[in-house]
């Protein structure tokens, strides 16, 4: 439970920030096939980070660092299938509210109220009917919301004392659910065991999946959910995943461990790249330092590193100058962190952008998710990878850009690294930085000395 004197000091300085009132929804589950059979719910974050609890169907008025909390009381027959649930009346007690309505009070309390529009489809329709007005996309928000947008993307940018510790809760269990992961490998012959041995550790801690988990031996699919491969000895295995805390905070850990416990010579040569990328970025960190800094130089390191193995051929400079570096790493080297595992990006890039930034058209560039100066308090992944990508090396338009750029041939030699990934949550403090998620080992070697644990 976040305790009541941090959710009002959240919404004091809410109040501070902005004078306008504002209704935040929860949202609904979703339906899968018909109505009493929902997917998992989750309550919109921004919701979340006011209210403190996940409650289903329900709204939050806020003005002048007050809350009004807005839901119905259980019908008399909801007890037969959910057993007792709490009151309103209960529940806004322990939130700290300051007043408490059925849901159809709200329709009161809407002139001149600021919102965000939530993600499911139900609650949004409920948000146009109630407020009367249609809330457009993120790039066209009219005054009063954008205000608000504003407002609690300064607040969540940093993180307070309570916010810290659930999310050094959620680190906590995936260390624990990665290591399990790593060390259970061996025993197992599928992608599927491996993510079921890892998301059971996660669901045992009686946490949920801050994401949909990335266990893969594909691991240039970026974003690969599919889980149907065999492990074979000379495979990498790359898994992304993360538990989030039943109060909604999330965590975002990569590592890349080789099926058989050893690496070979290839992997581990590039294994190291993307470690002394991680790691330099990580030693930058500080507060004042531009993430693009970091980002950037995550792509020196790995074009250096590719200069010295003989794949990219030239100055490091040069080639990240003209995105050759991108060829094979073409994601950003992360993003915020905190009750989403990429923080606030419901709102475009108006979390992760400076005002007045816009993502570049850059290949090297694009995908950066996160362009603004970092700030003590901030939580940031870095994530560095390694990836080659059949639609990126194959592509007649990068092989004609970049055909003086690569030795095809050496690239050859390192058909068995498909993808690897290393990723830590990293707390910008006053001086510099906190891995908060060291206590999961990233050179090779104790990589594979986990894997035969
Ligand atoms: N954990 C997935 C990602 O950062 O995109
Ligand atoms: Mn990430």
């Amino acid at each position: 439970m976040i305790s009541i004197e941090t959710l009002k000091n959240r919404r004091n300085k809410l109040a501070q920030l902005i004078n306008i009132p504002a209704i935040l929804w929860s949202g609904k589950a979703p339906s899968r096939n018909f109505r009493a059979n929902n997917y998992p719910f989750r309550a919109s974050s921004h919701f979340l980070y006011f209210a403190g609890l996940t409650l289903e169907n329900a709204a939050i008025y806020l003005e002048k660092g007050k809350l009004t909390l807005f839901m119905d009381n259980p019908s008399p027959d909801s007890t037969l299938w959910s057993g007792k649930m709490r009151t309103r009346e209960g529940i806004a007690e322990e939130i700290g509210a300051n007043d408490a309505y059925p849901m159809e009070a709200l329709k009161s309390k809407i002139k001149g109220v600021a919102t965000i529009a939530v993600q499911d489809r139900f609650t949004y329709q409920q948000q146009c009917q109630i407020l009367n007005r249609s809330l457009p996309s993120i790039q066209e928000l009219i005054d009063i919301d954008l205000e608000l947008v504003k407002a609690i993307v300064t607040l969540r940018s940093t993180h307070d004392q309570a916010a810290l510790k659930e999310i050094k809760k959620a680190i906590e269990v995936s260390v624990n659910a990665h290591k399990i992961g790593i060390k259970s490998t061996q025993k197992y012959s599928t992608e599927a065991e491996v993510r079921g041995a890892m998301e059971g550790y996660i669901m045992s801690q009686n946490m949920t999946c801050a994401y949909n988990s990335i266990v893969t031996i594909n691991g240039e699919v970026l974003h690969n959910q599919t889980y149907n491969n065999s492990l074979n000895s000379g495979d990498l295995l790359l898994a992304d995943v993360g538990a989030e805390t039943d109060l909604g905070w999330a965590s975002d850990i990569t590592r890349t461990w080789p099926v058989s416990g050893h690496f070979s010579r290839s992997q581990r040569d590039i294994y190291d790249i993307v470690l002394a990328s991680h790691d330099a970025c990580i030693e930058a960190i500080k507060p004042g330092i531009e993430y693009r800094e970091i980002h950037l130089l995550a792509a020196k390191i790995i074009a250096e590193g590719l200069v010295d193995l003989g794949i990219l051929k030239g100055d490091a400079e040069t080639l990240v100058e003209k995105d050759a570096h991108a060829l094979f790493f073409p994601h950003g080297v992360g993003h915020l962190l905190g009750l989403d595992v990429h923080d606030m990006e419901d709102l475009g890039d108006l979390a992760g952008y400076e005002a007045g930034r816009k993502r570049s058209k850059r290949f090297g560039l694009g995908y950066l998710r996160l362009d603004r100066p970092l700030k003590a308090g901030m939580i940031v992944t870095i994530e560095p990878g390694f990836y080659q990508v059949p639609a990126i090396l194959n592509n007649p338009n990068f092989q004609k850009k970049y055909h003086q750029d690569i030795d095809w041939d050496t690239l050859k030699q390192f058909s068995d690294v498909k993808g690897i990934r290393i990723e830590d949550d990293i707390l910008v403090t006053q001086k510099g930085a906190e891995i908060l998620t060291a206590k999961l080992p990233t050179q090779a070697s104790e990589i594979e000395n986990l894997c035969q644990a």
